[in-house]
């Protein structure tokens, strides 16, 4: 696709890991031929249980993960031609990432400033008057308030302390923002809070935002588009505003099945046991060991991609699709 702020073609990432078998090796299969575009200015929800690969596709976008095979594209060009120069000043300074727990992710013998401040330093961006000025309006433009600055992250509350990470991930302004699972390790009471600023963030720095959550609720308010991963492969990409009642795959609709009241009429699909293991994944499509609907032929090959022909930038990879259920007044 043309015009992509990051592209990924065909990306797998592998993981070799020692088996229980004596001297023996395993393959953990984190990320299998994902296909992404990340436009600028869109906000593509990420979901999927736990395992899945989601933190996997998050690293490689941001450049954390090497991937095993396949390209990783931004603004057109193959990052793995870029030089180490090359990456850090044109990719890595226009991408910030926060991660789930910002406890961890904050250095914790740092003042709140001086966080903030990092990139700025690492960087060499403008004089230290200027980075100085440019904290106090990372700060205003969170939420967090001047007299946090010279405290410790210890001193901050849970949401105070993803504000930190949210203004230091801005402060290069990149055009993409990754987080993951930004709210899972927050009080529930502060989680609307920090998706509101988020969501507030986007619509004033138009920032692109790659947003992973394992609540499909929270991704689907958060999103444009949304990617369903299953066991390490994209099995379902489509508008936010077509699901659930247009999802085609049965895992998305058996994620949807977890907050019934979405669902309405539609019959939810339940899911049972855990997701298998990444070193073994099942043969053809992944989700056939809890799919309801599996026939022999879903064991066969992996289910070709397939386009909604009533919803223009929806795909999926099933052999047996869900029918859409068409919203609008109860008959
Ligand atoms: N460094 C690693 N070494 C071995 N296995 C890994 C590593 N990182 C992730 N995995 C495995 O890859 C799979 C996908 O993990 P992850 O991307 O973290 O999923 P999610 O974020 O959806 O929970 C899991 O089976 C996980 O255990
Ligand atoms: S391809 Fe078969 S096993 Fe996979 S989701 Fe569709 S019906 Fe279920
Ligand atoms: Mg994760």
């Amino acid at each position: 696709m043309t015009g992509a702020l990051i592209e990924l073609d065909a990306v797998s990432v592998v993981h070799r890991i020692r088996s229980s078998s004596l001297f023996g090796h395993d393959s953990v299969h984190a990320l299998t031929e994902a296909n992404l575009a990340l436009e600028p200015g869109q906000t593509v929800g990420v979901v999927g249980e736990s395992g899945c690969g989601k933190s996997t596709l998050a690293k490689v976008v941001v450049g954390l993960q090497q991937p095993t095979s396949g390209t990783v594209r931004y603004q057109g060009r193959p990052l793995d031609g870029m030089n180490r120069a090359e990456r850090a000043r044109d990719f890595g300074r226009d991408i910030g990432m926060i991660f789930q727990d910002p406890a961890t992710a904050l250095n914790r013998r740092l003042a709140i400033a001086k966080i903030i401040r990092d990139p700025l330093d690492v960087h060499a961006e403008g004089t230290p008057a200027e980075r100085a000025d440019r904290v106090r309006e990372l700060m205003s433009l969170v939420g967090l308030p001047d007299s946090v600055a010279d405290a410790v992250p210890s001193q901050l509350s849970g949401g105070q302390r993803q504000r930190v990470a949210i203004a230091r991930a801005l402060a290069l302004r990149p055009s993409l923002l990754v987080a993951d699972e930004p709210t899972s390790a927050l009080d529930v009471s502060v989680r609307a809070q920090i998706l509101n600023l988020l969501l507030d963030l986007r619509e004033r720095l138009g920032l692109a935002m790659v947003f992973i959550s394992h609540d499909i609720q929270t991704v689907r308010k958060m999103s444009d588009r949304i990617v369903t991963m299953y066991l390490g492969r994209v099995v379902e990409e489509a508008p936010a505003e077509r699901l659930p009642a247009a999802a085609r795959h049965p895992y998305t609709r058996a994620l949807f099945s977890a907050t019934p009241s979405l669902l309405e009429t539609v019959e939810p699909i339940a899911l049972s046991g855990p997701v298998p293991s990444a070193t073994a994944p099942p043969s053809g499509c992944r989700f056939r060991t809890r799919c309801p609907k599996a026939t022999a032929d879903c064991a066969a090959s992996l289910p070709p991609l397939a386009i909604a022909d009533d919803s223009p930038g929806h795909t999926y990879r099933c052999i047996h699709p869900e029918i859409p259920h068409t919203t609008g007044a109860p008959a």
